[in-house]
């Protein structure tokens, strides 16, 4: 997700829905060039498909551009202390602990900003009331518009809610694109500031 919100390195980056860290930590991840199978191995490694020298050399020369200990501004702030916790634990086993920073805080009172935000907000499918939901986006989009989030990038199921909500506060929808997200049909918007 964050490149598809146009993140780069250089850029600070905001996820203030951050649940268990998975933007900041992709951010990260990215950034240090970790590939993916360092945490996982692939079916056709087995299969016998690609010899495995060949497989080996891959890994090799991947692994050795990671890079350690590179400093990237990418945040996560989360509502609940558990959250919190998750997350960090979550960013060590991804070996990214030095890397991102999660804090236990309120989408919806910002005091300070990225120049990007990338996030992935509750969708309020597990309440009894999903117009709690409703007024999330409202107040997390008037805070972002009031403390200058320059762009927002978000998936969500709730997808009308979130662009009318950004779009009353003065974003321009650059991109609204359909994503199936598990079973959930969502969409993945990109806003501006005007
Ligand atoms: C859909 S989850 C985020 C999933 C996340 N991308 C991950 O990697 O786990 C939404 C998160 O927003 C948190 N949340 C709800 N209201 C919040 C608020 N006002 N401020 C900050 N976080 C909030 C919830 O606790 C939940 O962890």
């Amino acid at each position: 997700m964050p490149l598809e919100s146009g993140w780069s390195e250089d850029k600070s980056l905001l996820d203030p829905f951050a649940g268990g860290g998975t933007i900041p930590i992709e951010a990260a991840l990215y950034a240090r060039r970790i590939p993916w199978f360092r945490f996982r191995s692939f079916l056709f490694e087995k299969s016998g498909i690609v010899p495995k020298d060949v497989t080996e050399r891959v890994r090799g020369d991947l692994l050795a551009e990671v890079t350690e200990g590179k400093k990237i501004n990418a945040k996560g702030i989360e509502k609940f202390e558990k959250h919190v916790k998750g997350a960090w634990k979550n960013a060590r086993s991804a070996g990214v602990a030095d890397t991102v920073v999660f804090e236990k805080g309120d989408a919806t009172r910002l005091g300070e900003y990225g120049d990007v935000v990338v996030t992935n907000p509750p969708y309020g499918n597990r309440i009894a009331n999903p117009r709690v939901v409703y007024d999330l986006y409202h107040d997390f989009a008037e805070r972002a518009a009031d403390v200058g989030i320059p762009t927002v990038t978000t998936i969500t199921s709730r997808w009308k809610w979130m662009e009318d909500a950004l779009r009353e506060v003065g974003y321009r929808i650059e991109k609204s694109k359909f994503v199936l997200y598990g079973k959930l049909h969502t969409h993945l918007i990109r806003v501006v500031l005007e």
